[in-house]
């Protein structure tokens, strides 16, 4: 570190000359990535509670109160109002908890936790953390988790079984009720992982989307996750973690003898109140009309892409169901694909299971967006 400061305004200038190296999700370059252009509302919200620690709630009722509050909120968009939770970083953080409390709860000595091969790699590092032992669930032709295959790996390690609403490659939903009676004939604690689509599924259910329940209303679901810094179009950094019974979140509950609460369950200690105000000024300023609005335009625009790609002779490896989408071509082969678009200024995301380009077509995408990639990718061909 250099003995003398520098000037405010020529630190400014050097952070935007990094920040203009960045791409920017406006650009509409961004086409692979589950996180999206925060909304003004919630950035000023968030620059409202920049100094709020809620790993000391004591000196900050008040945003504890709202975080109180957008955990009702969030508990009631899935199905049960009286949970227990946290905002927290994100869906990493979540997964790690729930896997915390479902070990916690159970008093078997070196757990397994049975995820569907789709799950995303927060859980290996909840397995590795935790010293549980990672079981992957087969998937069906839906690309969607394989019950029997659940069935098959239970045993009497098993602390806790994880389906996903949303998956991170394909957008698919497990069936969660299928789920749901598999953990409670064998008493099973129950992980839905609605990161990406637990601020959507429910506003497409809404709008007239025949998609399956996934949330708290089936009795076995024992937590959630859901992320409002994906499709609640929160600033990063913001998860939330929901618990069907408040003894779930307490299982990991540690003493914390000099501050304001008694014991914290969470991961980190000090902890930003700001996502906290964001998620609650989205919730109170977009309502449910506000998502449905965001949730359908992301649909329509997936479905037309879909349909484009078709219409040029790419191949869809599976109908999308949220709003993603993955493809290949007859043609060139996905690195092929890749480095062509590369030098059209695109960073394609490449999906491994099952091998595809994929699209997810968050908020900050727009149908002129999509033409100019299609135009590229056509030309490519
Ligand atoms: C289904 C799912 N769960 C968890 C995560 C991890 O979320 P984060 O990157 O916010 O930790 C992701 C990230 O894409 C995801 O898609």
């Amino acid at each position: 570190m250099q003995d003398k400061g520098i000037s405010r305004e020529k630190v400014i200038k050097t952070l935007r000359d990094y920040k203009n190296r960045d791409l920017t999700y406006q650009s509409g370059r961004i086409l692979g990535s589950m996180c999206t252009c925060p909304h003004p509302v919630a950035l000023e919200a968030y620059a409202m509670f920049l100094e709020s620690n809620l790993g000391d709630p004591g000196l900050f009722p008040g945003t504890k109160d709202l975080e109180d509050e957008v955990i009702t909120i969030l508990g009631d968009m899935l199905g049960k109002s009286d949970v227990h939770g946290h905002i927290i970083t994100g869906g990493t953080e979540a997964n790690i908890m729930a896997m915390r409390a479902a070990r916690n709860l159970s008093d078997v000595k070196d757990g397994e936790i049975i995820v569907p091969k789709s799950a995303h790699f927060s859980f290996k590092k909840a397995a590795e953390m935790l010293c549980l032992n990672l079981k992957e669930a087969e998937l069906d032709e839906n690309y969607r988790i394989d019950l029997n295959s659940v069935e098959n790996l239970i045993s009497d390690k098993t602390v806790a079984v994880v389906g996903i609403a949303g998956t991170t490659e394909l957008g698919k939903i497990d069936p969660i009720a299928g789920l749901s009676e598999i953990c409670l004939d064998n008493d099973i604690y129950l992980h839905v992982d609605a990161a990406f689509g637990g601020f959507s599924i429910p506003f497409l259910q809404d709008a007239g989307y025949n998609l399956p329940e996934f949330d708290f209303k089936i009795p076995g679901v024992s937590s959630m996750t859901i992320d409002p810094h994906k499709m609640g179009l929160a600033p990063i950094p913001t998860g939330g973690i929901l618990f069907r019974h408040r003894e779930y979140l307490e299982s990991m509950s540690i003493e914390t003898p000099y501050l304001t609460e008694d014991r914290q369950s969470t991961i980190v200690g000090t902890r930003t109140g700001a996502s906290t105000a964001a998620t609650w000024a989205l919730l109170k300023h977009l309502g449910r009309r506000g998502y449905r609005k965001i949730a359908t335009r992301c649909m329509d625009l997936t479905h037309y892409l879909a349909e484009s790609l078709e219409k040029a002779d790419f191949i869809l490896v599976t109908e999308p169901e949220l709003n993603i989408v993955a493809f290949r071509s007859s043609q060139l082969t996905l690195e092929e694909i890749s480095r062509g678009m590369m030098d059209k200024g695109w960073l394609p995301s490449i999906s491994a299971h099952p091998p595809a380009i994929r699209i997810i077509i968050m908020p900050h995408i727009r149908k002129n967006h999509l033409e100019t990639f299609l135009a590229d990718l056509k030309s490519i061909n």
